[in-house]
């Protein structure tokens, strides 16, 4: 898969994108991410890329020119159109693991972090064709929501976790939260690890977690789990 990402602050995504997983989806070449300053793209010799909101109020918006041009170009040099080109942005549809799902089998995303007071409306009427949010509260940026998408996609990818498994049966793969973990010591300040877990019973274990991640669930989250089928009544 291959992620361009536009931003007005290149350096604040540069370091979580060459760390950990990120960094190695990276040099394994199962992502390529491309980072692109919006800047590059700016008008004139102050390399302007905002301006004053039409009908005032508080904040910047970004221009409409830089955008195009930024976006104008990338496509050329791809070749072929994007997959999605997506904005961040709390008005966005929320991102959720099926979204994720969904979006890790695309095989090239273009990304605008927003800045200020947002993007210049005919940028989100004309160029943009999906918008995203993380979550139901005003971050200062996009950066960190598009950090978000894109470890939330590249995890999924095969062979960006080692363990095939493990992002399958993340919490959420399949509707429910995951089932807690121990390792070792067994005891540790009076605390004990489950016995199921140590006794070399695999299919004990197979059904403690599953039975774990339901209470879990049921506990934490029983807005994940399907309304229960109303009682028939004679
Ligand atoms: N930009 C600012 N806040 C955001 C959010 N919650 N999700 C996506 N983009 C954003």
């Amino acid at each position: 898969m291959r992620i361009d990402l536009i931003t007005v602050l290149p350096n604040l995504v540069r370091s979580p994108l060459d760390h950990s997983i990120l960094q190695r989806a990276q040099e394994k070449g199962l992502v390529e991410i491309h980072v692109h300053d919006l800047r590059d793209w700016g008008l004139g010799s102050y390399r302007q890329i905002d301006d004053l909101p039409y009908g005032g109020g508080g904040g910047m918006v970004l221009r409409p020119e830089p955008l195009f041009a930024c976006v104008e170009s990338l496509q050329e040099n791809l070749g072929e159109p994007y997959d999605e080109i997506i904005y961040l942005t709390p008005d966005g549809e929320t991102l959720d693991q099926p979204l994720a799902n969904r979006l890790s089998l695309s095989k090239n995303l273009l990304l605008i972090a927003g800045h200020y007071k947002g993007i210049d409306q005919r940028v989100r009427d004309t160029l943009v064709t999906r918008e995203i949010s993380i979550g139901d509260y005003v971050l200062s940026g996009g950066e960190l929501p598009a950090l978000v998408l894109i470890d939330a996609l590249a995890r999924l990818i095969p062979g960006v976790i080692g363990d095939a498994n493990s992002a399958l049966s993340d919490s959420f793969q399949d509707g429910l939260l995951d089932a807690p973990a121990y390792t070792r010591p067994p005891e540790f300040n009076g605390m004990s690890v489950p016995v199921v877990l140590t006794s070399g019973d695999h299919n004990a274990i197979l059904s403690w977690r599953e039975e774990q991640r339901l209470e879990k669930t049921q506990r934490l989250r029983p807005d994940l789990l399907p309304p229960k089928h109303e009682e028939s009544v004679e």
